[in-house]
């Protein structure tokens, strides 16, 4: 089993679309999960519970959306519910009032502003969640990918309205945003190449830009871009060359609404 890049070893941290501030740029939050405080209940500087909460990044998103919330706690009740309890404090110094199993403490890390959708984060409980095996990743057409992180099969589209990965989409429904794939290379079906000097951002950006791509190809050494119009479910021809250890090369899909 190969070892995780740094990029891919983010297991505690939740990231996420706080708001959309208009069509070009996104605000993201970012919280860190403590990875010391566990089934604890804290009652100092609380300032809401609520109990139909979905996750914890949807918990994130109710404290980031409330004047002076700085850290939360979500506690799952069932696989799809759980409460849901922000404070104005931190909670590493604090004593917990009660314990709860099932429990999770979060903080806040950082605010940043995209200004642009190709940077996308995908909100979902599973993506790029740390695994062993497919059945950690628990969304249709998921895998473990590697034995190390969750993502759709290659080929597959993730599918926002879903949280799952389907294997098609139409052109009206391809989103801005990718899910990259490390150590991987699609070397045929090549719409667009530029040997080297680009950055991702803007290797994205030829691919959102022009209609017909799905994917492409990056390899950050170097900023060598290929854009495809295809994907590996399309024929049998298509293939993703996967490397046996960790490369700059990455593929990365579209995903979609
Ligand atoms: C998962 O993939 C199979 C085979 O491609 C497909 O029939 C099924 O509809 C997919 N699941 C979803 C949720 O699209």
């Amino acid at each position: 089993m190969a070892s995780a890049p740094s990029s891919l070893c983010q297991v505690c941290v939740v990231l996420f679309l706080a708001s959309s501030l208009g069509r070009c740029s996104v605000e993201q939050m970012t919280w860190k999960q403590d990875a010391v405080i566990k089934n604890a209940i804290f009652h100092r500087d609380l300032l809401f519970t609520m109990t139909d909460r979905l996750s914890a990044i949807d918990c994130g998103r109710r404290c980031s959306q409330t004047e002076n919330c700085v850290s939360f706690t979500f506690t799952r009740h069932s696989s799809s519910r759980g409460a849901c309890r922000g404070h104005s404090s931190s909670l590493t110094s604090q004593t917990p009032s009660s314990t709860e199993p099932g429990t999770e403490a979060y903080s806040f890390v950082g605010k940043k502003v995209w200004l642009d959708p190709a940077e996308q984060q995908l909100q979902s409980d599973w993506v790029r969640k740390k695994c062993a095996t497919d059945l950690d990743c628990p969304a249709d057409n998921a895998t473990c990918f590697r034995n190390m992180v969750c993502l759709c099969l290659p080929g597959y589209y993730y599918s926002h309205k879903g949280d799952n990965c389907v294997p098609e989409c139409s052109p009206a429904d391809l989103q801005t945003g990718f899910m990259d794939y490390p150590s991987g290379l699609l070397n045929s079906h090549v719409l667009h190449y530029v040997p080297s000097g680009v950055s991702l951002l803007h290797c994205q950006r030829y691919c959102t830009r022009d209609a017909v791509c799905r994917a492409i190809t990056f390899v950050r050494s170097s900023g060598m871009c290929m854009t495809h119009h295809v994907t590996p479910l399309d024929a049998d021809d298509v293939h993703v060359c996967w490397f046996p250890d960790m490369t700059p090369h990455f593929y990365s899909q579209l995903t979609c609404a």
